[in-house]
């Protein structure tokens, strides 16, 4: 038979089954696209492609594909920029049509796509970024964090801070955005609420990394302890500009975790010693975390890290949805009540989702020894984000 007039033939059939809306096998959709909107440049270059790492590895264990269905990747710099996050967001949703965003690391740039995810109904894992909005006021039936909220281990840390170590006055610094002004707030909440005082509070605009006003700053006011949010790029710095300064034997230095994780080789002999809070260590006494340290390895060829568990567990998140709807993708409403009642056997040990779709979990305390973020013991166990300002029920 003439092989254009088959072709055109079966063309015809398959335009006709659409036009009617019949699936023909062939055209039914049977892969899931991924867009993953993370920074891939910048001071959290690091931390966009430990969650990118993350996530694939999940997907390859179960064999590249999640409940019969393939994975497909679509990509975005979001360079940690808020005013280009509606155009990042809609380009991975319009342009590529993927059926769940995933991203990103920036609170201001997250806050951006909670926003294009609600008006498209998209379904939206967010794998760092702990604005507290997300889960409070933005909160959404279609919007997952598989990480943490910025109050979480910044609470933990102030209670430890007061309780533990028995500071009385503190001086807190962040980078002045959503991250750094709730990591911040989120400290003095728990610092003063044990009789702590917060001495005063010191920003600069987000990624800069001239701290040296800084740290003069704290050498006059002279606290019992310091607390700091910064990560990836700026943590370096800030660990190893506060040791120069003189400052790290004289006034303790504390954050979440993230101000020590990932960066331990840059930050060498000047991070030895400082205590963190976090949902994570780096020698956690489990064995889901001992499989996954060792496959991550083996298959990047460097150590995980907090980001790299995030990115692994919004891959499980999506996975436990996917089982709920047994595959079926356009069954959004059993993919959300699947990952809503989802238990996540997370390295970082298990946990179950908040009504404000936040992990309620373990917040480490955390010590560096070497290269490493030891666990020394639970500051506050199950921890649940107060999801301020969320109406879902
Ligand atoms: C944030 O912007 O929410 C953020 C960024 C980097 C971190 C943690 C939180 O490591």
């Amino acid at each position: 038979m003439n092989k254009s007039i088959t072709t055109r033939a079966l063309s015809l059939i398959g335009a006709t089954a659409l036009a009617l809306g019949i699936s023909t096998g062939a055209a039914a959709q049977e892969k899931v696209k991924v867009g993953f909107m993370l920074p891939y440049s910048g001071t959290y270059a690091a931390l966009g492609n430990n969650i990118e790492e993350g996530f694939r590895l999940y997907v390859e264990e179960q064999g590249g594909k999640l409940e019969g269905l393939d994975i497909e990747y679509f990509k975005v710099d979001d360079e940690s920029d808020p005013s280009k996050a509606p155009d990042n967001a809609n380009r991975l949703i319009k342009r590529d049509q993927v059926d769940v965003l995933v991203g990103t690391v920036h609170s201001g740039v997250a806050m951006g796509m909670a926003k294009v995810a609600r008006d498209t109904n998209t379904l939206l894992i967010i794998p760092n970024a702990g604005a507290g909005a997300i889960t409070g006021p933005l909160c959404a039936p279609n919007i997952f964090r598989s990480s943490f909220s910025n109050w979480q281990p910044a609470y933990a840390m102030g209670l430890v801070a007061a309780e533990k170590f028995g500071h009385k006055t503190a001086v807190t610094v962040s980078w002045s955005y959503a991250a750094g002004d709730e990591s911040t707030g989120g400290f003095k909440e728990g610092f003063e609420s044990k009789g702590g005082k917060v001495l005063k509070h010191l920003s600069l605009p987000f990624p800069n990394v001239e701290f040296q006003a800084i740290l003069t700053e704290i050498a006059n006011l002279k606290p019992d302890a310091v607390y700091v949010f910064f990560a990836g790029g700026g943590a370096v710095k800030w660990v190893l500009d506060y040791a120069a300064a003189g400052l790290k034997d004289s006034i303790p230095l504390y954050g979440p975790g993230f101000l020590t994780d990932g960066t331990l080789e840059g930050q060498g002999k000047a991070a030895e010693g400082l205590y963190t809070t976090l949902h994570y260590a780096d020698d956690l006494d489990i064995e889901k975390d001992r499989q996954f340290r060792a496959a991550y390895e083996k298959r990047f060829n460097h150590a995980p890290d907090v980001y790299s568990v995030q990115g692994y567990d919004a891959a499980q998140l999506l996975h436990a949805g996917l089982k709920a709807a047994k595959g079926e993708l356009k069954n959004r409403d059993a993919i959300i009540k699947g990952m809503r009642a989802a238990t996540i056997d997370s390295p970082r040990g298990t946990f179950t989702m908040s009504r404000a779709h936040d992990p309620i979990q373990d917040m480490y305390l955390r010590r560096v020894e070497g290269n490493l973020n030891k666990f020394v013991e639970v500051a506050v166990k199950s921890l649940e984000d107060p999801a301020r300002g969320c109406r879902m029920k």
